[in-house]
């Protein structure tokens, strides 16, 4: 291939090489698993390169994407599809687009949520540390109570396409009520749950419902179960905080497959100190790879490495898409919005880029 392309890890699979090599790319994979730093990367790119597909725990700032953009560069793609990791303002400044990998990642990290809620409520781990350190000696009335989730509330902050996935498993599977909490109105959501709750109704059960609220203090003080699916921006940082952590049920559970920054992290390990049936779930960390001090003490959470879209399906396919978005830009195609994204994992060479970020479209979302 004519063009250099440079990918900062190993990525899964083998379609999304193809897909840079029909786009005339030769292909350079930074081996090993250490993160890179910015003066890595940018040893990395070189005096001349085309195009990166980069990971999200790397900062694709001005000086990243600076030196992309001085090696000739005219294609950058996340293997991610949150992007807090890379300056669009300054790509934008730059000229450079932005791909990211949504769609083949929703189902994924909703079920990854929905393991995290039942973990965290029906206390998975610590019954599993108390069968393999030999303490059950039988039967008990009282041993490891959790919480139910049918017919309660669960609350949604964030309903865009992870978020309202995660909804309606909790809805259909079990009949809980929503909220939600976001800047937009999520019509198809609500019509979801609608057209449920008339099934159920049809079918001598009682309606499930679905409320927008326009307050993040309401959806707290009303959901027994609480999942945050926002992107992370100045906005949404510490979204959830001491204050709002003392409007949440006592008993309630807590689930964060987003980014680890929404949660005062601190805060959070501090109120579940104090409230020993709070049950948290979390897949993301304030300082990822790193934990506050005294999260990993604690017996009412429930803790996994950033895994959410860590499924094999899910994983190829961010890969064919980050690759498309890479290849179509250097093969000049234009934008092209609301592509369906998933005949590209069954073999296909895509004819445009499917997914480039907008800056303007950042927010709860
Ligand atoms: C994973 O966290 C992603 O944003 O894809
Ligand atoms: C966010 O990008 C989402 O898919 O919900």
């Amino acid at each position: 291939g004519s063009k250099r392309v440079v990918v900062t890890k190993e990525l899964p699979g083998t379609h999304w090489q193809d897909i840079l090599t029909a786009a005339d790319c030769r292909i350079e994979i930074m081996p090993g698993t250490e993160i890179l730093s910015k003066e890595e990367i940018i040893a990395l790119i070189g005096d001349q390169c085309d195009g990166a597909i980069g990971q999200l725990t790397e900062a694709w700032d001005t000086d990243t994407l600076g030196a992309l953009k001085a090696a000739g560069g005219t294609a950058y793609s996340n293997y991610a599809v949150g992007f807090n990791n890379v300056d669009v303002a300054a790509a934008n400044e730059l000229g450079l687009p932005v791909g990211n990998t949504p769609g083949v990642l929703t189902e994924t990290t909703a079920e990854l949520a929905i393991a995290l809620t039942f973990a965290a409520s029906r206390r998975i781990v610590e019954s599993d540390q108390f069968m393999r350190s030999g303490q059950f000696h039988g039967w008990l009335p009282q041993l490891f109570m959790g919480q139910l989730f049918h017919g309660k509330t669960v609350g949604i902050i964030g309903a865009g396409r992870i978020g309202a996935a995660y909804a309606r498993m909790m809805v259909e599977g079990h009949k809980m009520n929503l909220v939600y909490y976001d800047l937009y109105q999520n019509e198809s959501l609500e019509d979801y749950v609608a057209d449920y709750g008339a099934l159920l109704e049809k079918h001598g059960e009682p309606a499930v419902t679905c409320q927008r609220v326009d307050s993040i203090e309401e959806l707290l003080k009303v959901s027994d179960l609480v999942s945050l699916h926002t992107v992370l921006d100045e906005n949404t940082k510490h979204l959830i905080n001491e204050e709002r952590l003392n409007l949440m049920k006592k008993d309630a559970i807590l689930v964060n497959s987003a980014r680890g920054p929404i949660i005062d992290e601190n805060a959070l390990v501090a109120h579940c100190q104090k409230n020993p049936d709070f049950r948290v779930g979390l897949d993301v960390f304030e300082e990822e790879p790193a934990m506050a001090p005294g999260l990993a003490d604690l017996d009412n959470v429930v803790i996994v490495p950033h895994i959410a879209s860590a499924t094999v399906w899910t994983r190829e396919g961010m890969a064919s898409l980050a690759a498309s978005n890479v290849a179509g830009l250097l093969q000049g195609y234009s934008l092209w919005d609301g592509a369906d994204v998933l005949p590209f994992l069954e073999g296909d060479i895509p004819q445009a880029m499917p997914n480039i970020v907008n800056a303007s479209e950042v927010g709860i979302s």
